[in-house]
Parts: structure tokens; C-alpha cells; sequence
């Protein structure tokens, strides 16, 4: 797929020194009879960063604390987080502290729950890890370029008692568009990729780094907290002849499930925690393979088996993660919402093909049609501009609600709502089989998807599709909840 994936991909041993670089750097754990605060210190600033190998040179990065990903924070639950700010940027930007439930001052959304963090100011961040889980950092100010240059990091937060594995690991995953010299690429915002599938790149990285292998031992269980970074690009993990047990999305115990297919997809922003057993033969190895999309499948990375075992078998350890503190929504009693995207390129088409480009109808024909064809995104007929909006729905606080989504378009969306964790209930009619919790979902061209929730953290939220460019083209709301 891409001028480095492949010459680098050649290369031994890669994987396990950018990985152990990596976690040297990340911060101490915060342990038992951990202090209730935690204070870190982000500095937001331009960096070089070691995405590809030598020969390449270094790529010139917007980093957290001088690397990418930034640090990797980790909290016990019901820790305190402080986090100290610091713009070294030459614009302005933001924090965002994706799918943890914090109070809306503490959201990170530039104009419409803090002002944006001026080149040279600092802002300070605080507030409690309510849920166990893996989430991660990213600015909200033009995102679309601050993420896709680097400013991201994964956030950990531990239970009190976390299902025992031998190793505990973080994949950040990254896609880039990188020049031939290693530079990233500077066409952000350009049109094609706006109203399309977004900015896909040409480099994927995990933790910063191309990687070339990564060291297992035959008997071993990891547990693999996968966190998607990327602006755009959608995985599709197929880990051969291994079987992933997914115990959380989006930081959210599930039922242990082996996802449909083998298969764990991951949108834009999305997180999957997974039990793996490494059960093949000392010295053996398989490739990681990214199956999202067809015909352009590509090796993300080697499992390389060492030559010692561990143990012969697989251990039968628990796996079931205890629940987090969310309110169960009551879908009987729950108000409904209607929630329709549009526009995009083909998208006319699409909405005329659902019959949602009828005369008359909320989304209309004429101009709108035209519009939709010219690739511009709409939820419910509106394309945002900027983050200070008229609410697009008022969610009665306290109360149960039913986001019913229509995707009337012809490209997946991995749909963000701020501030709660949500049930995805239903897909296409169809009862979801494990009803998840996520923050964002993805929904597929022309797919239903019902959502329910409690409303019950008050504040003006953002919801918008992860895709970064989309986000920026339009496909964006506020919701509000008092
Ligand atoms: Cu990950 Cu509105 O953000
Ligand atoms: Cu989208």
C-alpha cells in the first residue's frame, strides 16, 4: 500500500526496540495506595519524530513532550487527573480527553466549553477516571490537522483488580501521509479528501514507529489495548490463526466474544482491549494482516514466537472485566430521536436511492440534492461551521433516550458523541448481540443503527463523525443535555 510499508516491512527486529522505547518513556504506573491527584505536564510542540527507519530521515511532527504518541498516562479508576497544558504551537488548540465521562468545563471543545489555549499559554485540565478502561488525548482545535500531525496519546485507566495477563500492552495505531523524503504531507483540507473516505495515508505506524516485528513467547497472554489514532483510515485486524477475545470496546467491559469473522474493526477514535493467547510453536511467526480494505490488504506487523515457551498451555485465567458505574438506559420508556447523515461525495445518490430525497421531506431535493453531490456533510440537514452551534437535539437530563441513526451516505462514519458512553442496541432492525457500550460507532453506508443512553452528565456536547476531514466538512452537532 505504500512507498514504506513495504522496504520497511523487510526489516528485523524492529518492533520490540520501538516498543521498548516507548515504554520506557511513559510515566510510572499510579499503583496501589496511589496518591488521590496526579499531576502531568503536555507541552504541545512542533518535534522530529522517528516514524520510519533509517535511511529515511526523522519526520518533522507536532508532538505531546517531544514524541509520538504523546505520554502514556495511566490512572487507577477513581484517581484524580491534573493535567497542566502548555501550547508551544504557533496556533491555538485544545485537550480532549476522548470517552472519558468529565465534566463539560473539562471537555477540551475550543469556544464552546473552554476558550482555546492561545501560542504560549497553558490551561489546566482536572477531573476524576469514573470508568476503568483504554482511552486517549487529542486536541479539538482543527484536529484534523494537530491529530493527523502527531498530537495524540493513549490514557490509561486501571481497575482495582484487572484480569491477570503476562503483559499489559498499548498499540497506538497511525496512518500517514508521508512524501518520499518522510515529510508529512501538507495537503490537509484538500477537497478530495473531504468529501470521500477522508485523509487516508500511505504509512501505518504502531506507537509512532513502522513496525517490523513484535516478540511473543508460546504460552503467553497479552492483553492488546488497540487504540485508532488515525484521521480517517478504518482497520480491520485479522491476527491468523490466533483468536482475539474482545473483553472491551471503547474502553467498556463487553462478553468476552471472538469478534465476527476473527476480525476486529476499528474506526477512527475507536478502542477494542483484547486477550491474546499465543499458542503456536516456539520460533514460528505470522503477520498481522489489515483486511478493512478490500483488495488493498497489507501486513501491519510479524508476531515473531521466540524460542523459549512460557508455558505449554494456554492459561485458563478469568477474563470478564467487572462493569463500569453507567446508568442503564430503559429503552421502553426512553424518547426517540431521528438522526440523519448525509451528503458526501455519491451521496445524492444514496439519499434518492433510501428515499430520503423526496419533495418536501426534511432533507429536500433541488439545490440540497446538488449539494449533497458536491460532498459537504450534513447531520439532519445541517452542515456545522465551528463548535458554538445551535443544540441540534435537547436530551432531558437524567432521562433515557434513543439516538436512532441513518447513514445516508456512501461512506462509513465512526459517529462520536461527547461526554456518555452509549448502548449500540440495534443494527438495521436487528438486535446487537453483546448491545456494547461505545463512545463512537461506526456505521456502515446506508446502515440503521440505534444507540440508547442516560443522559445524565448536563452540558453542551459535541457529536460528530471521527473521521477528522468530515468532522471539519460539516459532520458535526451539538447536543445538549439539561
Ligand atoms: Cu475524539 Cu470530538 O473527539
Ligand atoms: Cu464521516
Amino acid at each position: 500500500m505504500s512507498h514504506f510499508q513495504m522496504p520497511a516491512l523487510s526489516r528485523r527486529g524492529f518492533i520490540a526496540t520501538a516498543l521498548a522505547g516507548t515504554a520506557a518513556a511513559s510515566l510510572p504506573h499510579a499503583g496501589r495506595g496511589a496518591p488521590a491527584l496526579r499531576e502531568i505536564a503536555l507541552r504541545a510542540a512542533p518535534a522530529r519524530a522517528r516514524l520510519v527507519p533509517e535511511p529515511y530521515p526523522e519526520t518533522a511532527a507536532w508532538c505531546y513532550n517531544g514524541s509520538v504518541p504523546g505520554p502514556e498516562i495511566r490512572l487507577m479508576q477513581g484517581q484524580r487527573l491534573r493535567a497542566i497544558v502548555e501550547n508551544a504551537l504557533a496556533e491555538e488548540t485544545t485537550v480532549h480527553w476522548h470517552g472519558l465521562r468529565v465534566p463539560n468545563a473539562m471537555d477540551g471543545v475550543p469556544h464552546l466549553t473552554q476558550p482555546p489555549i492561545a501560542p504560549g499559554d497553558r490551561f489546566v485540565y482536572e477531573f476524576e477516571a469514573l470508568d476503568a478502561g483504554t482511552f486517549w488525548y487529542h486536541p479539538h482545535q482543527r484536529s484534523f490537522e494537530q491529530v493527523g500531525r502527531g498530537l495524540y496519546g493513549p490514557l490509561i485507566v486501571e481497575e482495582p483488580n484487572p484480569p491477570r495477563v503476562d503483559r499489559d500492552v498499548v498499540w497506538v495505531l497511525d496512518d500517514w501521509r508521508l512524501t518520499p523524503e518522510a515529510e508529512i504531507a501538507g495537503d490537509f483540507e484538500n477537497a478530495h479528501d473531504m468529501s470521500h473516505a477522508g485523509r487516508l495515508g500511505n504509512t501505518v505506524t504502531i506507537n509512532g514507529r513502522v513496525p517490523e516485528t513484535f516478540a511473543v513467547q508460546t504460552g503467553e497472554r497479552i492483553r492488546l489495548r488497540l487504540v485508532n489514532a488515525a484521521n480517517a483510515r478504518i482497520f480491520a485486524l485479522d491476527f491468523e490463526g490466533h483468536e482475539p477475545q474482545v473483553i472491551a470496546l471503547d474502553g467498556q467491559p463487553v462478553a468476552p466474544h471472538v469478534p465476527e469473522g476473527g476480525l476486529v474493526v476499528l474506526g477512527p477514535a475507536m478502542r477494542a482491549d483484547l486477550i491474546l493467547d499465543f499458542g503456536q510453536d516456539p520460533g514460528s511467526g505470522t503477520p498481522v494482516i489489515d483486511r478493512f480494505h478490500r483488495g488493498n490488504e497489507y501486513r501491519l506487523v510479524d508476531l515473531a514466537y521466540g524460542e523459549t515457551p512460557l508455558r505449554s498451555f494456554a492459561p485458563d485465567w478469568p477474563v470478564t472485566l467487572p462493569a463500569n458505574p453507567l446508568a442503564e438506559p430503559d429503552i421502553a420508556a426512553a424518547r426517540r430521536h431521528e438522526v440523519t447523515f448525509s451528503g458526501g461525495m455519491m451521496g445524492g445518490m444514496v439519499m434518492r436511492e433510501m428515499g430520503l430525497d423526496q419533495p418536501g421531506s426534511a432533507m429536500g431535493s433541488g439545490m440540497m440534492g446538488m449539494m449533497h453531490d458536491q460532498g459537504i456533510w450534513f447531520i439532519n440537514g445541517k452542515a456545522a461551521e465551528g463548535h458554538v452551534l445551535e443544540p441540534m437535539l435537547m436530551l432531558e437530563r437524567g432521562a433515557s433516550h434513543v439516538l436512532a441513526m441513518t447513514n445516508a451516505t456512501a461512506f462509513h462514519h465512526p459517529i462520536h458523541l461527547h461526554g456518555h458512553s452509549f448502548r449500540v442496541i440495534s443494527r438495521n432492525g436487528q438486535a446487537t448481540l453483546h448491545r456494547e457500550w461505545q463512545d463512537t460507532v461506526l456505521v456502515a453506508p446506508r446502515e440503521r443503527v440505534e444507540i440508547a443512553l442516560v443522559a445524565d452528565n448536563p452540558g453542551d456536547w459535541m457529536f460528530h463523525c471521527h473521521i477528522l476531514e468530515h468532522q471539519a466538512a460539516g459532520m458535526m452537532g451539538v447536543i445538549r443535555v439539561a
